[in-house]
């Protein structure tokens, strides 16, 4: 697990109590090495958004353990948990959750404000960033006058400002039309390619194709984990030097 991101051991949601009782995930083991590329897919019901949750610090185990970064999340008090969740993941969503009537660069700079850097820097980062997904150009544009591609690419800009070790990505093309997610995928796929940990969640077996690990959920279970191309092995790699 020395090169692991994430590792769940043993790893158990239990909802509700004694008849009503759900175990969400039930006894799940698994690693996620860095740089991979991994896709998280399996039905309605089957424990994906629980996984998400306690991987993303948003929700505690009940049962087992669950080391991020080499840091065991069970040890944690919620302050703790807040700053883990800033510094370490960018979550990206269906819906994009940008915040609306505030401009691309702010929305992009909002996680260093909490992360306490100064106002210049945040700006200059933001733009950065906004730049690296290809919207420069956008920056001073709101949410209601960007495509929904757009609000995904200032999502992801958002995500990754922090520069975290994991971007957490929850059905990302959900709510995009096809040329718009293939976009977002080429994105993630160079994202992958500079050595950036990617965790997603899907419900389409083209869009889990992109990744190189394909593990798949059933009633809180995984039952199967499959690697398609090496941890580092990327499509572009033989296109885009780097
Ligand atoms: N807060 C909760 N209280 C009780 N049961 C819950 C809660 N959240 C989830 N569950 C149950 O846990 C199981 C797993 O739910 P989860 O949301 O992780 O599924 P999912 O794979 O994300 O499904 P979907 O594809 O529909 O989003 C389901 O049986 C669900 O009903
Ligand atoms: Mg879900």
């Amino acid at each position: 697990m020395n090169n692991a991101v994430i590792h769940l051991d043993s790893v158990s949601k239990i909802y509700g109590k004694e008849e009503a009782e759900v175990r969400a995930l039930d006894s799940v083991s698994i690693s996620i090495e860095r740089g991979d590329f991994v896709a998280i897919i399996g039905a309605s019901g089957s424990g994906k958004s629980t996984m998400m949750n306690i991987i993303g610090c948003l929700d505690g185990a009940t049962e087992g353990t669950y080391h991020l970064d080499g840091i065991d999340t069970g040890t944690l008090d919620e302050y703790q948990l807040a700053q883990i969740r800033n510094r370490k993941i960018g979550f990206v969503f269906q819906n994009f959750n940008l915040i609306p009537r505030t401009r691309a660069v702010d929305n992009v700079s909002m996680p260093l404000a909490y992360a306490g850097v100064h106002r210049k820097e945040r700006r200059e980062r933001a733009l950065e960033v906004l730049d690296s997904v290809g919207l420069a150009a956008r920056a001073d544009h709101k949410p209601s006058q960007l495509s929904g591609g757009q609000q995904q690419r200032v999502a992801i800009a958002r995500a990754l400002v922090t520069n975290p070790v994991l971007l957490l990505a929850d059905e990302p093309t959900g709510a995009l039309d096809t040329k718009s997610s293939h976009e977002i995928l080429d994105l993630f796929e160079s994202l992958h390619a500079n050595g950036r940990t990617i965790v997603m969640i899907t419900h389409e077996s083209d869009v889990a194709a992109r990744a190189n690990r394909v593990v798949r959920f059933q009633d809180g279970h995984i039952i199967e984990d499959h690697r398609l191309r090496d941890v580092n092995a990327h499509p572009l790699a033989t296109a885009v030097p780097l």
